[in-house]
């Protein structure tokens, strides 16, 4: 596959995000990846799509996300659009036989994602969800660690993902506050991350307690009507995981003064590391073998020699952020497609094990109980 023919959907935030990772991918890999052909692009918001077209390269724009999915001069569906529109365009997508790139969360909940599982499973399609963070290099190393066995056996995950920019009471109303639109608050937006990389480094979440919040229960639309919040502020969850070790997770998008304060620690029987996304660019590493005069953490500072940083940084220290994080996922997804593989990449099978998750954590905070996570068989 040398060019690979992209239809987008949804202008917003991520649609700007991933149309930057697909210009710098083809910049810094060149030849080592297919080249994106931007064809077209759909945005409820005219303005938003006409932009696309004349500010960030797209060819034309279509009226309607059908007209994306079912375009013959385009082979991958980008979904970029609130979470409750995710499925009807994945699905649409599949059987015009698209591959499928689907920001996260996958679906609204576990039913949803795992229709989506079932859809994918009957085409030989790449289907992947946006869980960007587990492919940055501090974290690919710190599975590498784990992997060598250089932390023992986890014993105590911990993950955090703290934001402050819906702190303020007078943050408009959006899709984000709506359940029905967003099938959780800060859990499924930023928590769902947590989730992500802690089965990813950890292996699956087996049962989970959990406390949610909701701080500003209304907020005032754009056109000046209240509307109720529906979702939660902040998420506390407890969760156990099959490997024995247990381990906690916060998320909260009115963390005041957190930034994008995204993290984890994982303390082993031999070591820890422990990383935040403020450091982005370094990976917090204590080996208990160490002797017993120079016992501490090290700061490991990602370059060349890293994981998925290879073919990007030149010297070590210069550091990547956050659009670099899109840039090595696109490269990723781009390498995939044109292998014929998932290798690298989060799938919806990802996605599916996260949203059981989310399910769990939302019964259990209802029902003040230690609720199993629900795995669906594929
Ligand atoms: N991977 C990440 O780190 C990350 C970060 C932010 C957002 N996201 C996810 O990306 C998705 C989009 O979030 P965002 O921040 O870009 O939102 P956004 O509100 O900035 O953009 C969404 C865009 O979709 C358009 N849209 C809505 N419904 C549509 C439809 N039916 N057809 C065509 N266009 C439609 C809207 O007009 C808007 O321009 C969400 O699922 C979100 O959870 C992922």
């Amino acid at each position: 596959m040398e060019t690979v023919r992209v239809g987008l959907v949804g202008a917003g935030f991520m649609g700007k995000i991933h149309t930057l990772a697909y210009r710098n991918a083809a910049m810094l890999f060149g030849s080592a990846i297919p080249v994106v052909d931007p064809v077209v692009v759909a945005d409820f918001d005219p303005v938003l799509a006409d932009r696309a077209v004349r500010d960030w390269g797209w060819s034309r724009t279509a009226a309607t996300w059908q007209e994306v999915t079912a375009a013959d001069d385009v082979d991958v569906i980008d979904i970029c659009t609130p979470n409750d529109t995710h499925v009807a365009i994945a699905l649409d997508a599949l059987e015009h036989g698209k591959h499928v790139l689907c920001e996260k969360p996958l679906a609204l909940d576990a039913h949803d994602a795992h229709r989506l599982c079932e859809a994918a499973r009957s085409t030989d399609r790449l289907t992947q969800v946006g869980f960007v963070y587990r492919q940055w290099p501090a974290v690919v190393m710190a599975r590498r660690l784990i992997d060598e066995g250089a932390i023992g056996d986890v014993r105590t995950a911990r993950a955090r993902f703290l934001l402050d920019y819906n702190s303020d009471p007078d943050v408009a109303m959006s899709w984000r506050f709506d359940r029905a639109r967003a099938g959780s608050g800060a859990l499924g937006d930023i928590g769902s991350h947590c989730i992500d990389l802690l089965q990813y480094l950890v292996g699956p979440i087996s049962e989970v307690t959990a406390r949610m919040q909701t701080f500003v229960d209304r907020r005032r639309r754009v056109d000046g009507a209240v509307a109720d919040v529906t979702v939660d502020d902040q998420t506390e969850i407890l969760a156990h995981f099959e490997s024995g070790a247990s381990g906690t997770i916060l998320a909260s998008w009115a963390a005041t003064g957190h930034k994008c304060d995204l993290g984890f620690e994982l303390i082993g029987s031999r070591g820890s590391v422990r990383f935040g996304w403020e450091q982005s660019n370094e990976l917090q590493f204590y080996d208990g073998d160490d002797p017993a005069d120079r016992l501490g953490f090290r700061t490991i500072l990602l370059g060349p020699t890293h994981p998925g940083a290879d073919d990007i940084h030149t010297v070590a220290g210069q550091g990547l952020g956050y659009n670099d994080a899109f840039v090595i996922a696109a490269r990723n997804t781009l390498r995939d497609l044109a292998a014929g593989t998932t290798g690298s990449i989060p799938t919806f099978v990802d996605g599916l094990r996260v949203a059981e998750v989310v399910d769990a954590v939302i019964e259990a905070a209802a029902g003040g109980s230690v609720v199993p996570v629900t795995r669906r068989a594929l």
